[in-house]
Protein backbone atom coordinates (compact mmCIF):
# COMPACT_ATOMS: atom_id res chain seq x y z
CA UNK A 1 0.00 0.00 0.00
CA UNK A 2 1.37 3.55 -1.03
CA UNK A 3 1.88 5.65 2.27
CA UNK A 4 2.88 9.57 1.99
CA UNK A 5 5.62 10.33 4.01
CA UNK A 6 7.41 13.85 4.61
CA UNK A 7 10.61 14.05 2.63
CA UNK A 8 11.59 17.05 3.11
CA UNK A 9 11.02 20.39 4.88
CA UNK A 10 12.09 24.43 5.01
CA UNK A 11 11.49 27.84 5.85
CA UNK A 12 12.35 31.49 4.90
CA UNK A 13 11.37 34.50 7.28
CA UNK A 14 12.69 38.19 6.12
CA UNK A 15 15.13 39.44 8.27
CA UNK A 16 13.45 42.74 9.53
CA UNK A 17 12.02 42.31 12.20
CA UNK A 18 9.63 44.08 14.14
CA UNK A 19 8.87 44.43 17.78
CA UNK A 20 5.66 44.87 19.48
CA UNK A 21 7.01 48.26 21.15
CA UNK A 22 8.01 49.55 17.47
CA UNK A 23 4.46 48.62 16.24
CA UNK A 24 2.36 49.89 19.23
CA UNK A 25 2.79 53.70 18.89
CA UNK A 26 1.63 53.56 15.28
CA UNK A 27 -1.51 51.94 16.43
CA UNK A 28 -2.32 53.13 19.83
CA UNK A 29 -1.02 49.85 21.90
CA UNK A 30 1.32 48.60 23.90
CA UNK A 31 3.52 45.41 23.99
CA UNK A 32 1.94 44.65 27.34
CA UNK A 33 -1.79 44.36 25.57
CA UNK A 34 -0.07 42.18 22.83
CA UNK A 35 1.68 39.90 24.38
CA UNK A 36 -1.39 39.13 27.01
CA UNK A 37 -3.86 38.85 24.74
CA UNK A 38 -1.88 36.73 22.05
CA UNK A 39 1.27 35.60 23.09
CA UNK A 40 2.79 37.64 20.11
CA UNK A 41 6.16 39.78 20.64
CA UNK A 42 7.46 40.57 17.32
CA UNK A 43 6.88 39.50 13.62
CA UNK A 44 9.00 39.60 10.23
CA UNK A 45 8.12 42.16 7.90
CA UNK A 46 9.58 42.36 4.54
CA UNK A 47 12.43 45.25 4.03
CA UNK A 48 10.08 47.35 2.11
CA UNK A 49 13.54 49.91 2.09
CA UNK A 50 16.11 48.10 1.44
CA UNK A 51 15.29 44.62 0.32
CA UNK A 52 11.57 44.32 -1.13
CA UNK A 53 10.18 40.75 -1.63
CA UNK A 54 7.02 38.89 -2.72
CA UNK A 55 5.06 36.46 -1.58
CA UNK A 56 6.45 34.15 -4.26
CA UNK A 57 10.20 35.43 -3.45
CA UNK A 58 10.17 33.61 0.30
CA UNK A 59 8.22 30.51 -1.10
CA UNK A 60 11.36 30.27 -3.99
CA UNK A 61 13.29 30.30 -0.63
CA UNK A 62 11.35 27.70 1.66
CA UNK A 63 11.24 25.80 -1.27
CA UNK A 64 14.70 25.53 -2.20
CA UNK A 65 15.13 24.72 1.52
CA UNK A 66 12.93 22.25 1.88
CA UNK A 67 14.23 20.32 -1.69
CA UNK A 68 18.02 20.59 0.21
CA UNK A 69 16.86 18.71 3.36
CA UNK A 70 15.21 16.11 1.14
CA UNK A 71 18.53 16.13 -1.15
CA UNK A 72 16.37 16.63 -4.04
CA UNK A 73 16.32 19.01 -7.20
CA UNK A 74 12.93 20.81 -8.78
CA UNK A 75 13.67 18.38 -11.71
CA UNK A 76 12.30 15.59 -8.99
CA UNK A 77 8.95 17.51 -8.36
CA UNK A 78 5.91 15.82 -10.39
CA UNK A 79 3.47 18.62 -8.92
CA UNK A 80 3.72 21.71 -7.35
CA UNK A 81 1.12 23.08 -4.44
CA UNK A 82 0.81 26.86 -3.19
CA UNK A 83 -1.40 28.17 -0.65
CA UNK A 84 -1.89 31.83 0.11
CA UNK A 85 -3.91 34.36 0.76
CA UNK A 86 -1.45 37.06 -0.39
CA UNK A 87 -0.56 36.27 -3.68
CA UNK A 88 1.67 38.32 -6.00
CA UNK A 89 -0.91 39.32 -8.30
CA UNK A 90 -4.49 38.87 -8.44
CA UNK A 91 -3.97 36.44 -10.79
CA UNK A 92 -2.23 34.08 -11.78
CA UNK A 93 -2.16 32.34 -9.08
CA UNK A 94 1.45 32.18 -7.00
CA UNK A 95 2.23 28.58 -8.42
CA UNK A 96 3.29 29.83 -11.48
CA UNK A 97 5.73 32.38 -10.49
CA UNK A 98 7.41 29.95 -7.87
CA UNK A 99 7.89 27.93 -10.36
CA UNK A 100 10.32 30.00 -12.46
CA UNK A 101 11.72 31.46 -9.40
CA UNK A 102 13.00 27.70 -7.94
CA UNK A 103 14.16 26.77 -10.93
CA UNK A 104 11.28 23.90 -11.63
CA UNK A 105 11.19 22.55 -15.47
CA UNK A 106 8.79 24.19 -17.65
CA UNK A 107 6.27 21.98 -17.75
CA UNK A 108 5.73 20.95 -14.06
CA UNK A 109 1.72 21.74 -12.79
CA UNK A 110 0.81 24.38 -10.32
CA UNK A 111 -2.49 24.27 -8.03
CA UNK A 112 -3.09 27.15 -6.57
CA UNK A 113 -5.01 26.98 -3.23
CA UNK A 114 -6.68 29.50 -1.18
CA UNK A 115 -8.04 28.16 2.08
CA UNK A 116 -6.02 30.98 4.51
CA UNK A 117 -5.13 29.62 7.49
CA UNK A 118 -6.10 26.29 6.98
CA UNK A 119 -4.07 26.32 3.70
CA UNK A 120 -1.66 23.82 4.18
CA UNK A 121 -4.21 21.46 6.14
CA UNK A 122 -6.03 21.39 2.44
CA UNK A 123 -2.79 21.44 0.49
CA UNK A 124 -1.61 18.43 2.60
CA UNK A 125 -4.68 16.29 2.01
CA UNK A 126 -4.46 17.17 -1.63
CA UNK A 127 -1.22 16.08 -1.69
CA UNK A 128 -2.31 12.71 0.30
CA UNK A 129 -4.82 12.02 -2.12
CA UNK A 130 -2.61 12.84 -5.31
CA UNK A 131 -0.18 10.58 -4.14
CA UNK A 132 -2.21 7.80 -2.68
CA UNK A 133 -3.78 7.27 -6.25
CA UNK A 134 -0.34 7.12 -8.28
CA UNK A 135 -0.98 10.46 -9.79
CA UNK A 136 2.04 11.71 -8.38
CA UNK A 137 5.26 10.64 -6.93
CA UNK A 138 6.95 13.75 -5.75
CA UNK A 139 5.00 16.71 -4.70
CA UNK A 140 5.64 20.11 -3.27
CA UNK A 141 3.67 21.61 -1.05
CA UNK A 142 4.77 25.48 -0.47
CA UNK A 143 2.99 28.24 1.93
CA UNK A 144 3.82 31.73 1.64
CA UNK A 145 2.50 35.65 2.80
CA UNK A 146 3.24 38.56 3.07
CA UNK A 147 1.20 40.27 5.20
CA UNK A 148 3.14 43.84 5.68
CA UNK A 149 2.14 45.23 2.43
CA UNK A 150 -2.04 44.67 3.59
CA UNK A 151 -2.20 46.10 7.02
CA UNK A 152 -3.58 49.28 8.42
CA UNK A 153 -0.62 50.82 10.49
CA UNK A 154 -3.53 53.25 12.04
CA UNK A 155 -5.51 53.06 15.11
CA UNK A 156 -7.86 51.60 13.11
CA UNK A 157 -6.06 48.63 12.58
CA UNK A 158 -4.81 47.65 16.47
CA UNK A 159 -7.41 44.60 16.47
CA UNK A 160 -5.81 43.05 13.46
CA UNK A 161 -2.37 44.57 12.47
CA UNK A 162 -0.09 43.40 15.31
CA UNK A 163 -1.61 39.81 15.01
CA UNK A 164 -0.10 38.99 11.50
CA UNK A 165 3.53 38.36 10.09
CA UNK A 166 5.33 37.45 6.82
CA UNK A 167 7.33 34.10 6.37
CA UNK A 168 7.26 31.00 4.06
CA UNK A 169 7.59 27.50 4.62
CA UNK A 170 7.66 24.10 2.29
CA UNK A 171 7.08 20.24 2.73
CA UNK A 172 8.37 17.89 0.21
CA UNK A 173 5.63 14.57 0.26
CA UNK A 174 6.76 11.37 -1.35
CA UNK A 175 4.92 7.94 -2.08
CA UNK A 176 6.45 5.08 0.01
CA UNK A 177 5.83 1.24 -0.31
CA UNK A 178 7.24 -0.24 2.53
CA UNK A 179 7.13 3.09 4.92
CA UNK A 180 6.47 0.79 7.64
CA UNK A 181 3.37 2.44 9.00
CA UNK A 182 4.74 5.49 8.66
CA UNK A 183 3.15 8.55 6.40
CA UNK A 184 0.15 10.62 6.56
CA UNK A 185 -2.39 8.69 8.55
CA UNK A 186 -5.53 11.11 7.81
CA UNK A 187 -6.72 14.29 7.30
CA UNK A 188 -10.19 16.04 8.13
CA UNK A 189 -11.64 19.33 6.55
CA UNK A 190 -14.15 21.46 7.30
CA UNK A 191 -15.61 24.85 6.46
CA UNK A 192 -18.56 27.42 7.12
CA UNK A 193 -19.42 29.86 4.54
CA UNK A 194 -21.96 31.78 6.38
CA UNK A 195 -18.97 32.99 8.14
CA UNK A 196 -17.10 34.49 5.55
CA UNK A 197 -17.57 38.08 6.56
CA UNK A 198 -16.25 37.81 9.76
CA UNK A 199 -12.79 37.82 8.75
CA UNK A 200 -11.97 38.91 5.24
CA UNK A 201 -10.38 41.75 2.91
CA UNK A 202 -13.08 42.52 0.73
CA UNK A 203 -11.19 44.87 -1.84
CA UNK A 204 -10.17 44.22 -4.54
CA UNK A 205 -13.19 42.00 -5.95
CA UNK A 206 -14.98 41.36 -9.26
CA UNK A 207 -18.29 42.04 -7.20
CA UNK A 208 -17.38 45.44 -7.78
CA UNK A 209 -17.56 47.36 -10.72
CA UNK A 210 -15.29 48.96 -11.49
CA UNK A 211 -12.90 46.50 -9.01
CA UNK A 212 -11.04 49.72 -8.20
CA UNK A 213 -12.29 53.00 -7.54
CA UNK A 214 -11.30 55.86 -5.71
CA UNK A 215 -14.21 55.36 -3.45
CA UNK A 216 -12.53 52.31 -2.17
CA UNK A 217 -10.25 55.09 -0.74
CA UNK A 218 -12.42 57.33 0.73
CA UNK A 219 -12.71 57.45 4.71
CA UNK A 220 -14.40 55.44 6.91
CA UNK A 221 -14.41 52.65 3.95
CA UNK A 222 -11.78 50.36 5.66
CA UNK A 223 -12.95 47.04 2.77
CA UNK A 224 -9.30 47.43 1.74
CA UNK A 225 -8.06 45.84 5.15
CA UNK A 226 -8.71 42.85 7.04
CA UNK A 227 -11.79 43.22 8.98
CA UNK A 228 -12.06 40.63 11.75
CA UNK A 229 -14.84 39.66 14.52
CA UNK A 230 -11.89 39.09 16.93
CA UNK A 231 -14.30 37.56 19.68
CA UNK A 232 -16.21 35.20 16.98
CA UNK A 233 -13.10 33.42 15.37
CA UNK A 234 -11.91 33.24 18.77
CA UNK A 235 -14.86 31.08 19.89
CA UNK A 236 -15.05 29.45 16.85
CA UNK A 237 -11.75 28.19 17.33
CA UNK A 238 -11.67 26.63 20.51
CA UNK A 239 -14.92 25.10 19.93
CA UNK A 240 -14.43 22.96 16.43
CA UNK A 241 -10.72 22.44 16.75
CA UNK A 242 -11.41 19.68 19.50
CA UNK A 243 -14.39 18.51 17.73
CA UNK A 244 -12.12 18.16 14.44
CA UNK A 245 -9.25 16.43 16.69
CA UNK A 246 -10.57 14.45 17.73
CA UNK A 247 -12.55 12.83 14.67
CA UNK A 248 -9.81 13.01 13.00
CA UNK A 249 -7.48 10.77 15.69
CA UNK A 250 -10.75 8.55 15.67
CA UNK A 251 -10.44 7.95 11.73
CA UNK A 252 -6.61 6.75 12.91
CA UNK A 253 -7.94 4.44 15.48
CA UNK A 254 -5.63 6.71 17.65
CA UNK A 255 -6.46 8.60 21.01
CA UNK A 256 -4.61 11.66 22.39
CA UNK A 257 -2.02 9.91 24.46
CA UNK A 258 -0.68 8.45 21.46
CA UNK A 259 0.21 12.04 20.14
CA UNK A 260 3.79 12.97 20.28
CA UNK A 261 4.05 16.40 19.03
CA UNK A 262 0.57 18.52 18.54
CA UNK A 263 2.06 21.57 15.96
CA UNK A 264 -1.26 23.87 15.88
CA UNK A 265 -1.81 26.85 13.56
CA UNK A 266 0.16 29.98 15.57
CA UNK A 267 -3.17 32.35 15.42
CA UNK A 268 -3.25 33.15 19.14
CA UNK A 269 -1.57 31.20 22.27
CA UNK A 270 -4.31 31.41 24.29
CA UNK A 271 -6.48 29.86 21.36
CA UNK A 272 -3.98 26.96 21.44
CA UNK A 273 -3.46 26.53 25.20
CA UNK A 274 -7.16 26.41 25.22
CA UNK A 275 -7.56 23.53 23.05
CA UNK A 276 -4.68 21.97 24.37
CA UNK A 277 -6.28 21.63 28.08
CA UNK A 278 -9.69 20.78 26.39
CA UNK A 279 -7.96 17.88 25.15
CA UNK A 280 -6.00 17.32 27.88
CA UNK A 281 -2.65 17.54 25.63
CA UNK A 282 0.62 17.83 27.96
CA UNK A 283 1.73 21.54 28.00
CA UNK A 284 5.20 20.30 27.09
CA UNK A 285 3.73 18.57 23.67
CA UNK A 286 2.69 21.61 22.43
CA UNK A 287 4.46 23.50 19.68
CA UNK A 288 4.82 27.19 19.51
CA UNK A 289 6.34 29.98 17.71
CA UNK A 290 4.38 32.86 18.00
CA UNK A 291 5.92 34.94 20.25
CA UNK A 292 8.91 35.70 17.59
CA UNK A 293 6.29 35.06 14.38
CA UNK A 294 3.05 36.23 14.77
CA UNK A 295 0.21 34.33 12.60
CA UNK A 296 1.69 33.99 9.53
CA UNK A 297 -1.98 31.85 7.79
CA UNK A 298 -0.77 29.49 5.26
CA UNK A 299 2.80 29.32 6.89
CA UNK A 300 2.65 29.16 10.22
CA UNK A 301 1.88 24.99 10.57
CA UNK A 302 4.63 24.13 8.18
CA UNK A 303 6.87 27.44 9.81
CA UNK A 304 6.78 25.70 12.93
CA UNK A 305 6.76 22.22 11.84
CA UNK A 306 10.64 22.87 9.91
CA UNK A 307 11.55 24.32 13.24
CA UNK A 308 10.55 21.40 15.33
CA UNK A 309 12.60 19.28 12.60
CA UNK A 310 15.50 21.47 12.41
CA UNK A 311 15.77 21.45 16.24
CA UNK A 312 15.78 17.43 16.20
CA UNK A 313 12.64 16.99 17.98
CA UNK A 314 10.65 14.76 15.73
CA UNK A 315 12.19 11.03 15.20
CA UNK A 316 10.73 7.95 13.69
CA UNK A 317 7.62 6.99 14.74
CA UNK A 318 6.53 10.02 16.92
CA UNK A 319 2.81 10.78 16.27
CA UNK A 320 2.62 14.30 14.75
CA UNK A 321 -0.94 16.48 14.97
CA UNK A 322 -1.58 19.06 12.80
CA UNK A 323 -4.79 21.64 13.29
CA UNK A 324 -6.06 24.93 12.46
CA UNK A 325 -8.83 27.31 11.89
CA UNK A 326 -8.87 30.16 9.57
CA UNK A 327 -10.83 32.88 7.31
CA UNK A 328 -13.83 31.27 5.63
CA UNK A 329 -14.16 30.13 7.68
CA UNK A 330 -12.34 26.84 7.25
CA UNK A 331 -10.49 24.47 9.94
CA UNK A 332 -9.10 20.74 9.38
CA UNK A 333 -6.98 18.33 11.29
CA UNK A 334 -3.96 15.88 9.97
CA UNK A 335 -2.30 13.05 11.52
CA UNK A 336 0.80 11.73 10.64
CA UNK A 337 3.61 8.87 11.78
CA UNK A 338 6.55 10.51 11.31
C1 LIG B 1 -7.99 39.77 18.25
C2 LIG B 1 -7.95 39.36 19.70
C3 LIG B 1 -6.52 39.22 20.16
C4 LIG B 1 -8.63 40.43 20.53
O1 LIG B 1 -8.58 40.07 21.88
P1 LIG B 1 -9.88 40.21 22.78
O2 LIG B 1 -9.49 39.83 24.14
O3 LIG B 1 -10.97 39.41 22.11
O4 LIG B 1 -10.16 41.73 22.73
P2 LIG B 1 -11.44 42.49 22.17
O5 LIG B 1 -11.50 42.39 20.68
O6 LIG B 1 -12.62 42.02 22.93
O7 LIG B 1 -11.08 43.94 22.54
C5 LIG B 1 -10.98 44.34 23.90
C6 LIG B 1 -10.58 45.80 23.95
O8 LIG B 1 -9.23 45.96 23.52
C7 LIG B 1 -9.15 46.94 22.49
N1 LIG B 1 -8.08 46.58 21.58
C8 LIG B 1 -8.17 45.83 20.44
N2 LIG B 1 -6.95 45.70 19.89
C9 LIG B 1 -6.08 46.36 20.69
C10 LIG B 1 -4.69 46.58 20.66
N3 LIG B 1 -3.90 46.08 19.72
N4 LIG B 1 -4.14 47.30 21.65
C11 LIG B 1 -4.88 47.80 22.66
N5 LIG B 1 -6.20 47.63 22.73
C12 LIG B 1 -6.81 46.92 21.76
C13 LIG B 1 -10.49 46.94 21.84
O9 LIG B 1 -10.74 48.16 21.21
C14 LIG B 1 -11.41 46.67 23.02
O10 LIG B 1 -11.62 47.91 23.69
P3 LIG B 1 -13.06 48.23 24.37
O11 LIG B 1 -13.20 47.19 25.44
O12 LIG B 1 -12.85 49.60 24.87
O13 LIG B 1 -14.05 48.10 23.27
C15 LIG B 1 -8.68 38.01 19.93
O14 LIG B 1 -10.05 38.19 19.79
C16 LIG B 1 -8.24 36.95 18.98
O15 LIG B 1 -7.08 36.58 18.93
N6 LIG B 1 -9.17 36.38 18.23
C17 LIG B 1 -8.87 35.35 17.26
C18 LIG B 1 -8.21 35.97 16.10
C19 LIG B 1 -7.65 34.99 15.16
O16 LIG B 1 -7.31 33.91 15.52
N7 LIG B 1 -7.56 35.42 13.92
C20 LIG B 1 -6.92 34.74 12.89
C21 LIG B 1 -7.61 33.51 12.56
S1 LIG B 1 -6.62 32.71 11.44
Amino acid sequence: MTSTIFLGTGHYVPEKVVTNDELAPLINSSDEWIVQRTGIKERHYVDWENNPMSTSDLAAKATLAALESANLTPADIDLIIYATLSCDHAFPGDGVYLQVKAGFPVGTPCLDIRTQCTGFLYGLSIADAMIKSGTYKKVLLACSEVQSSGLDFSEEGRDVTPLFGDGAAAVILGAAEDSDGRGVLTTTLGADGNLADVLCVKYPGSMYNPRFSQDMFKEGDRGRYPQMNGRLVFKEAVTRLPVVINETLQKASLTIDDVTLFIPHQANIRINEAVAQRLAIAPEKVVHNISRYGNTTAASIPLALDETVRAGKIKAGDVVLFAGLGAGLTWGASVVRW
